[in-house]
């Protein structure tokens, strides 16, 4: 998939924890159906990855030089849930590789006042940073972010910032609060962030916002989270996100997989259709990073040639879905906002600079 014999070139996702606070309605750890919010029955919630896994394979001697960048973002927790997190963070900067970047999304309630001053040490220039993921201000925050408490959000960041972090502020954008970029850009900038961007809901989530009654009591759904993805044409044209970023993904259990969409796949279809598909190419084992040398999974055939064959002869349903040139829509739609300038730029897919810019999730 990678030459792993070049520096720093490999971007690497990372799903700390299965572990969060809130229930936020488009979250993937969630379902919302008939006006209720259910558990998504194919999540193990509360796992959290091994931090070995850097310390002692990822991090350990020359395999830290593969890296160009880390992103701790997660499909179905929260980064700062993850009681290791400064370790992970010591093992990344005390490598070989010093020109390491990295950066956790966060909802910004979580960790106590002494790691939000530990963490600030580590994420303190534009290429190491925090974001935050917060849509908008004081109570009105909840309506989303459900579960939040705003007193919490503000200490972290304050924390944060004044004790040098850098921080970023990242804003979903629903009916709710789309009237509000400019006074929530504004706050951001007076309390000292460094970048303000925005990005679209990505799931409809305005129903839900409307609808739920809180508190939230999370129901057990009546059936798996089933979804038919359409089977590639002969025709089909894959531009592979993960191979023009030379991105990859940390599962929390330490399976390496090409990509975020194939951890999502995993859990919303995987007795059937296209997550079955994907645990069948798969196979077992080959790929755990708790268990193999991180060189030793990428250089394996399955991902050195199986995978290209794959994506021309016989792609699998999600990457058609996820990627065809014509079908796919793997990529979100988001804006960069200018402290210095009252105009909303246009919200926009970044997959096409994919390659040159993928800290734009
Ligand atoms: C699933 S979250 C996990 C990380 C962390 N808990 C958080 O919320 O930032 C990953 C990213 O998805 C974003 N996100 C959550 N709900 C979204 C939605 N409905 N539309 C677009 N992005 C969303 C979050 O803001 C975050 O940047
Ligand atoms: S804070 Fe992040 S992980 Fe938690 S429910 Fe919301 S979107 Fe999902
Ligand atoms: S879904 Fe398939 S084609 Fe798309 S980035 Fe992932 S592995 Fe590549």
């Amino acid at each position: 998939m990678f030459n792993t014999d070049k520096f720093g070139k490999i971007t690497l996702e990372v799903e700390l924890t299965t572990f969060c606070n809130l229930f936020c309605p488009g979250c993937k750890r969630y379902r919302y159906e008939n006006n209720t919010l259910h558990k998504n029955n194919n999540v193990i919630y509360n796992q959290y990855l091994d931090p070995n896994i850097f310390k002692h394979n990822l991090f350990e001697g020359p395999n830290s030089l593969l890296w160009k960048q880390i992103e701790f973002i997660g499909t179905y927790g929260d980064p700062l849930g993850h009681k290791g997190i400064l370790d992970i963070c010591e093992a990344m900067v005390s490598s070989r590789n010093k020109r390491i970047k990295f950066f956790f999304h966060t909802n910004g309630t979580l960790g106590n006042e002494t790691v939000w001053k530990e963490l600030a040490k580590f994420c303190n220039i534009e290429n190491r940073y925090i974001t935050f993921s917060v849509d908008d201000l004081g109570e009105d925050n909840g309506k989303y972010r459900i579960g939040q408490t705003w007193e919490l959000i503000e200490r972290n960041m304050n924390t944060f910032i004044s004790n040098g972090g850098w921080a970023e502020w990242k804003m979903v954008i629903f009916k709710h609060n789309k009237h509000k970029v400019p006074l929530i850009k504004e706050y951001s900038k007076k309390i000292g962030c460094k970048k303000f961007r925005s990005v679209l809901d990505y799931n409809e989530s305005d129903r839900a916002i409307n609808f739920l009654e809180r508190p939230i009591t999370l129901a057990t759904p009546l059936s798996d989270n089933f979804v038919t993805l359409p089977k590639p044409t002969p025709d089909h044209n894959i531009k592979c996100l993960s191979l023009a970023g030379s991105a990859i993904y940390l599962t929390v259990n330490g399976d390496i997989l090409p990509c975020c969409m194939w951890n999502a796949s995993r859990s919303e279809s995987h007795e059937t259709g296209a997550g079955k598909e994907i645990y069948n190419w798969l196979g077992k084992d080959w790929n755990n990073a708790s268990k193999h040398d991180i060189k030793t999974i990428l250089d394996n055939n399955r991902y050195q040639k199986d995978f290209f064959d794959m994506l021309e002869n016989k792609p699998l349903r999600e990457c058609y879905s996820s990627c065809d040139k014509t079908v796919g829509s793997a990529d979100t739609l988001e804006a960069v906002h200018d402290f210095d300038s009252d105009i909303i730029p246009e919200h926009s897919t970044q997959s096409s600079d994919y390659d040159t810019t993928s800290q734009t999730r």
